[in-house]
């Protein structure tokens, strides 16, 4: 795959796709810029080049409808603060009116297209729609890997209409440290997979079997492996008709020597809210009315103990409730774990990103992907459909 820096770019109209879909708060402000950042050596490289920089992007869910409220103009004005550059705001991603406003920029100048998904087209990966889009560049960067499993007219079928193709720094770097821990992982290799429901993990959970040495699982989808082992969880969530998918996943781990961790204990309340009266216990004494909301103190142990010599640590998924205080020790424990670990550390997914954030430890962990659904496709062992696109664009020039 060809990155930004394999192609011409110099005085060129650039059009890049990125993904901006950040919160915005009550007042319409960026609450959380870090998707931005991700891509600024990519932009500031661009603007160097002297290129002329079209940035696309989707926010929010508009469903193909104009929706004010998700504009990218909030974002554009926030990623000026952080370029300390002029960004325009376009009033729209295609037509006459943008088309102006393309043909008078200049080499370094940067206009913010408005939201592709105001156009139904988009998410249907409609021809004539990547079409229009890509008449505003010479060269198509993308760098939204976050976005990169969705097979949507910006991602995947305009790479058919403009010339030259490549991928900016950020999907090239989120690419090369997933494959470097999954194809060539240092050893041991571990996964720590949490999170709700075995069913949004099941393709992840059987594609890591391939890779890893040890699987640490926590969350509420621990309580199907646990009642798959006779294990009774009282009132906690489980999926029952994924208990013989569970049961197929450790014979699976048994069968290939892979250590699997299940959690000894737990934090359980009788209802899932901030105020509940909560008790640790061992799963053997598992309360009838007791929901699990969290990992115990000995499983924490025991998971900090089990990842103490691997050279190689992926995590997706949050241990417990951990937006709640009283369920989020086992999760921010993990954090703070992964961060003191002298091994490859890469976490995905927004939850998870959301706690390592909470803990305070996001600067020692080696690689925070910027993608949650996609993240957990590259888990699941799927070529994302952006980059086959970028990777087809190679292959036809
Ligand atoms: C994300 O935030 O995960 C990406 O921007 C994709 O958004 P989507 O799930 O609305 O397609």
């Amino acid at each position: 795959m060809k990155t930004i820096k394999d192609v011409d770019i110099a005085g060129k109209r650039v059009f890049f796709r990125v993904d901006f879909n950040v919160p915005l708060d009550a007042n319409l402000k960026v609450a959380d810029d870090s998707r931005l950042t991700a891509v600024l050596p990519t932009l500031a490289y661009a603007r160097k080049q002297k290129a002329r920089l079209i940035l696309s992007s989707h926010l929010g869910r508009p469903d193909g409808k104009v929706v004010p409220e998700m504009s990218l103009a909030p974002v554009a004005k926030r990623l000026g603060e952080l370029m300390h550059a002029d960004v325009r705001m376009a009033p729209d991603c295609i037509g006459p009116a943008v088309k102006i406003l393309v043909d008078a920029m200049k080499p370094g100048d940067i206009l913010m297209l408005e939201n592709l998904r105001y156009h139904p087209e988009e998410q249907k990966n409609d021809d004539a729609f990547a079409r229009a889009l890509a008449e505003l560049g010479d060269v198509y960067i993308n760098d939204a890997f976050a976005v990169s499993h969705r097979p949507d007219a910006s991602v995947v079928a305009v790479t058919r209409h403009v010339p030259v193709c490549a991928a900016g720094f950020l999907l090239g770097k989120e690419i090369d440290y997933f494959d470097k821990a999954m194809s060539h992982p240092k050893r041991p290799f571990a996964a720590v997979v949490g999170g709700a429901k075995v069913s949004g993990k099941l393709g992840a959970l059987e594609n890591m079997l391939a890779h890893v040495d040890k699987l640490l699982i926590g969350g509420a989808m621990a309580n199907t492996f646990l009642k798959s082992r006779g294990v009774a969880v009282g009132k906690s969530k489980i999926e029952a008709d994924l208990i013989p998918v569970a049961e197929t996943v450790m014979k699976k781990a048994r069968e290939k020597g892979i250590e699997f961790f299940l959690p000894v204990d737990a934090v359980v309340a009788s209802r899932m809210a901030p105020d509940a009266e909560t008790t640790v216990v061992s799963i053997e004494d598992f309360p009838a009315d007791g929901m699990a909301l969290d990992i115990g103190p000995k499983t924490s142990k025991l998971y900090a103990k089990a990842l103490g010599d691997a050279a190689t640590i992926i995590w997706n998924g949050p241990l417990g409730v951990f937006e709640m205080d009283a369920f989020s020790r086992g999760t921010l424990e993990m954090a703070k774990c992964l961060a003191a670990s002298r091994a490859l550390t890469i976490v995905g997914g927004g939850d998870t990103d959301a706690a390592i954030h909470k803990a305070g430890v996001a600067d020692k962990i080696t690689y925070i992907s910027t993608g949650g659904g996609a993240f957990l496709e590259l888990l699941e062992g799927k070529i994302l459909p952006g980059v086959a696109a970028l990777q087809q664009a190679d292959s036809r020039r």
